[in-house]
């Protein structure tokens, strides 16, 4: 029975088809999508705090409502996803005390300060850029709530690089001091947003079963790669370097060689020594303790409405 059932499962995902809540799916395979889903829907939540620090900052009217949208648009991200982990049979409440308890882990990036306003443009450039890069595979990713969330998510991130790209170019065109922060901040979110894509693939032990599986459908440097690449031409176009001095174009590859990130320190920041790490999690955790009423509230209403709907109240 379980071997007609694991056929069943090798061949949906062989033909490019999707697998659904209901359908059988082996244990390793449900695992290490709530726990991909969980980690991205956390990326998603905490990614509001570099962001949301500036709000009360922004320069104009104008700049204020793109950056509240914006980061409006990532908590809905992390209710998508948190979503589709339910639909394995996830708790939410218990993931975000996983997170809060530090036994889950987000995106390394969202450790790092923001300092300037210009990091505002660049996090929507190069942060939302990298996150462009390694979500539009998942579209095609082999469990369909997710791939299906992922399709909007993707669509929220294009807006979220092109108001940075543009708060950039206007800087640009602006005063010395203006152009001097943003290739500041570019020298500072360089390497951790090529850090964004993961080890390189001969130390990332998830990726050839996730491969296999279709979740995940291209490795961490083959992304790196597509992201450096895509990177060179807007840099040029916008007046910026990268710190890099071994990033140049090799013709007989027909892609830029680069340098590599300093892989002891995103070992540091993953395993929570990043300069934010601990304020991140700490403020994520003060959220939920000053959000148990509402839960609570919430929760009271829908039994009242349970029970007037039952005839009992
Ligand atoms: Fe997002
Ligand atoms: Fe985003």
């Amino acid at each position: 029975m379980v071997d007609d059932l694991a056929a069943r499962f090798e061949h949906t995902v062989a033909s490019e088809a999707r697998i659904e809540p209901r359908d059988w799916m082996p244990d390793g395979y449900r695992r290490t999508l709530i726990r991909q889903i969980a980690q991205h829907a956390h990326s998603e939540i905490i990614g509001m705090q570099p962001e949301g620090n500036w709000i009360s900052r922004a320069p104009s009217l104008r700049r204020k409502a793109i950056l509240l949208a914006k980061v409006q648009d990532e908590a809905g991200h992390g209710l998508y996803l948190y979503a589709a982990t339910e639909t394995l049979g996830a708790d939410r409440g218990e993931l975000t005390e996983k997170l809060i308890d530090g036994k889950q882990k987000y995106s390394s990036i969202f450790n790092y300060p923001t300092l300037t306003f210009a990091d505002m443009g660049v996090i929507g450039w190069l942060v939302d850029g990298a996150a462009i890069c390694n979500q539009v595979p998942l579209c095609r990713t082999s469990y369909g709530p997710y791939a299906r969330a992922m399709i909007r998510i993707c669509k929220e991130e294009s807006f979220h690089q092109r108001q940075g790209y543009e708060l950039l170019m206007t800087m640009m065109r602006g005063t010395q001091a203006q152009r001097d922060m943003v290739q500041d901040a570019v020298d500072r979110w360089w390497w951790p947003s090529l850090m964004m894509f993961g080890p390189p693939d001969e130390e990332s032990s998830n990726t050839e079963q996730s491969m296999a599986w279709r979740i995940k459908r291209n490795t961490n440097d083959e992304l790196r790669q597509k992201y450096v690449d895509m990177s060179m031409p807007q840099a040029a176009k916008l007046g910026v370097t990268f710190p890099d001095p071994e990033l140049k174009w090799n013709p007989e590859r027909g892609h830029h060689d680069f340098g590599q990130p300093d892989w002891e320190e995103f070992w540091q920041v993953v395993g929570g020594h990043g300069p934010c790490n601990s304020q991140r999690v700490a403020h994520r955790r003060k959220a939920h303790e000053d959000g148990a009423w509402v839960r609570e509230a919430a929760a009271a209403h829908a039994a009242k409405a349970r029970r007037s709907q039952e005839g009992v109240a």
